[in-house]
């Protein structure tokens, strides 16, 4: 599905009050500017805004791992591994499909890059979350316990086979 008026693009510095907005909002333990500055500025991610017309109504990224990531698998089955580090979507706007269109966009350009699995982090308790990666075909393929020690909560690691699965 595609979006009028809705537009991914390379996060610059500019758009980073609004992220912090976003990410104050969303998440229990938020990122800070400065921590952007450093994603943004790392040149193995890729990290796009989402804007409707002049609105950033949201974000996420990727990082694009070396082949040392093969400790990952057992059978050095997936050598271009992506680490999706983020996405989220302003709470008004949330559930219209924008996650949908963003999370698209990203593993788009990691297929076009030829990058063949991605994996990420949620917390156990992000039910909506969980829904969201699941209907992309993620499933669960470990977990890091007490990831998130301030809440002494796990991570479920979920991983998705990139190639040759057509987007949503
Ligand atoms: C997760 C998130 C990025 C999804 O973006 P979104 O624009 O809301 O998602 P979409 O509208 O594209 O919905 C796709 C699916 O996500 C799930 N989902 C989205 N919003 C949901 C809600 N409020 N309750 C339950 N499931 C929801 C559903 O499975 C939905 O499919 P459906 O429409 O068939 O029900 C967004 O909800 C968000 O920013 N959440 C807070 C930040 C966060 O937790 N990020 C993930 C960190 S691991």
């Amino acid at each position: 599905m595609d979006y009028p008026g809705c537009s991914p693009s390379i996060m610059i510095e500019k758009d980073l009050d609004e992220v912090i907005k976003i990410e104050n909002y969303v998440f229990k333990r938020p990122w800070t500017k400065n921590f952007f500055r450093l994603i943004i500025s790392d040149m193995n991610n890729y990290v796009l805004s989402l804007k409707k017309g002049n609105i950033l109504i949201g974000y996420g990224g990727y990082h694009s791992l070396n082949k040392d990531a093969n400790f990952l698998f057992k059978k050095n089955e997936h050598t271009r591994i992506i680490h999706l580090i983020n996405i989220a979507i302003c709470p008004g706007f949330q559930h219209k499909g924008y996650g949908t269109f963003l999370m698209n966009r990203l593993l788009n350009s990691a297929r076009a890059q030829k990058r063949d699995y991605c994996y990420l982090e949620a917390r156990g308790s992000n039910s909506m979350a969980l829904s969201f990666y699941k209907k992309f075909g993620f499933s669960i393929i470990g977990i890091i316990e007490n990831y998130y020690p301030q809440e002494k909560e796990n991570a479920l690691v979920l991983g998705k086979n990139l190639l040759n699965i057509p987007s949503l």
